[in-house]
């Protein structure tokens, strides 16, 4: 199976700000940008050649993999004017592929991170002469994915997409988002137009008596489409919990890239990771987090399970948990952001703004507050 199409285009909104200007593939997990990842483990796996279907910030990708050949895989870039969705961007993509129609074609979404066996998955899709070949993987509560019910010969019954009531909860498989399509399928896809392949083609697949079949993979699988699992996908990385080729350097309690300064007081563990030309400060404890790329980390900051935007400082003292915090964003000291908060790129919060405890200073009386940041000249009215 020496061909992949990788579906790269979405806008990845559920990690903004951070998807403001990297598309989430290229957001770095681990040190590297995520996709780095998948293209290594691909090329393990034996692929030669990727097509990268892209759309939202699609510059973005060519700029930093360009050919491919420093990655020892050949890349092909194919972007969609208008995203045309998962099963659109597939069939878009198909013209960049140069195998015959019975062959293999491995299709991934850039945003897995998993340790999938793609190699049996491609034996398992040859030998059963099956028209798409799906991983699945059980998760403990399938709600947020869509679930794939198959027989015992891993045959697919039926796609439930997002299940909400307790009896559409039929199976704890789901689309795991890694599929080997065989290539005269893919060229059945409606060109030019959306088409979703989870709602769309896949259902109508079945229904037309095609042979799709799942392969239950059970080995590390998350999606990184939101912060939570973003962090944990990262420190997951470091930890050596899942194995990429990619990682660069060796798997422990924290990575630090070229340039990072971390001062021999500060506290880094669960996997964090500090990218180039960040800075650590003195007694600062970070904990499962990305700091990215030039930012800045007081004396004392506490930072646990949250991403750093790149060029941001984050001020002595400030705590932060489970936050999202934009590039270039300022937080003077003593900012002590509740769990989940997102901050957009470039934002300033003065000293002590956001707090969930008493802060260290007095708080000036009504009047006298609104004058400090009104002017005093300004009445300000109840
Ligand atoms: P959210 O907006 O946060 O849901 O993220 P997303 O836009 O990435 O959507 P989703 O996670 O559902 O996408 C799954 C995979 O398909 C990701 O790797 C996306 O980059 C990719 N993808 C989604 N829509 C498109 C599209 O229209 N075109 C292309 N080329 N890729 C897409």
């Amino acid at each position: 199976m020496p061909e992949a199409i990788m579906l790269v285009g979405g806008k990845g909104t559920r990690l903004r700000p951070l998807t403001t200007h990297t598309p989430k593939p290229m957001l770095p997990v681990a040190g590297v940008p995520f996709i780095a990842h998948q293209l290594a483990r691909a090329a393990a796996a034996g692929v030669t050649r990727v097509v990268l279907a892209t759309s939202y910030l699609a510059e973005v990708f060519e700029d930093h993999f360009q050919d491919g050949s420093p990655y020892g895989i050949e890349l092909v870039y194919l972007t969609e004017k208008e995203p045309l969705g998962t099963g659109g961007a597939i069939r878009n993509a198909a013209s960049g592929l140069t195998c015959g129609p019975d062959e293999p074609v491995l299709v991934f979404n850039g945003d897995i991170l998993s340790g999938v066996d793609i190699a049996a998955l491609r034996d398992s899709h040859v030998a059963t002469g099956a028209d798409v070949t799906l991983h699945l993987t059980r998760v403990e509560d399938p709600r947020a994915f869509g679930l794939v019910p198959t027989d015992d010969s891993g045959r697919v019954l039926e796609f439930l997409e997002k299940p909400e009531t307790p009896e559409q909860i039929v199976t704890d498989q789901i689309n795991a988002g890694c599929y080997v399509f065989t290539r005269s399928v893919i060229d059945r896809i409606p060109a030019g137009r959306e088409v979703s392949v989870e709602r769309e083609t896949f259902p109508e697949l079945l229904a037309s008596g095609a042979l799709l079949r799942g392969v239950v993979d059970t080995s590390y699988w998350l999606d990184l489409g939101t912060p939570g699992a973003f962090v944990r996908g990262s420190a997951d990385l470091v930890l050596g919990k899942v194995d990429s080729p990619a990682v660069p350097g060796p798997t422990g309690e924290a990575l630090l890239l070229p340039g990072a300064q971390v001062d021999r007081s500060a506290v880094l563990s669960s996997g964090t990771v500090v990218s180039e030309d960040a800075v650590v400060g003195a007694g600062a404890i970070v904990e499962g987090s990305v700091i990215l790329p030039g930012a800045e980390i007081g004396p004392d900051a506490y930072i646990k399970d949250s991403i750093v935007g790149a060029f941001s400082v984050i001020g002595e003292r400030c705590s932060l948990n489970g936050a999202v915090i934009g590039d270039g964003a300022v937080l003077e000291p003593d900012n002590e952001l509740p769990p989940g908060l997102r901050i957009a790129c470039g934002t300033l919060l003065p000293i002590g703004a956001v707090r969930l405890t008493a802060g260290p200073g007095g708080c000036p009386a009504g009047a006298s507050a609104a004058a400090t940041v009104h002017g005093p000249g300004i009445r300000v009215s109840s």
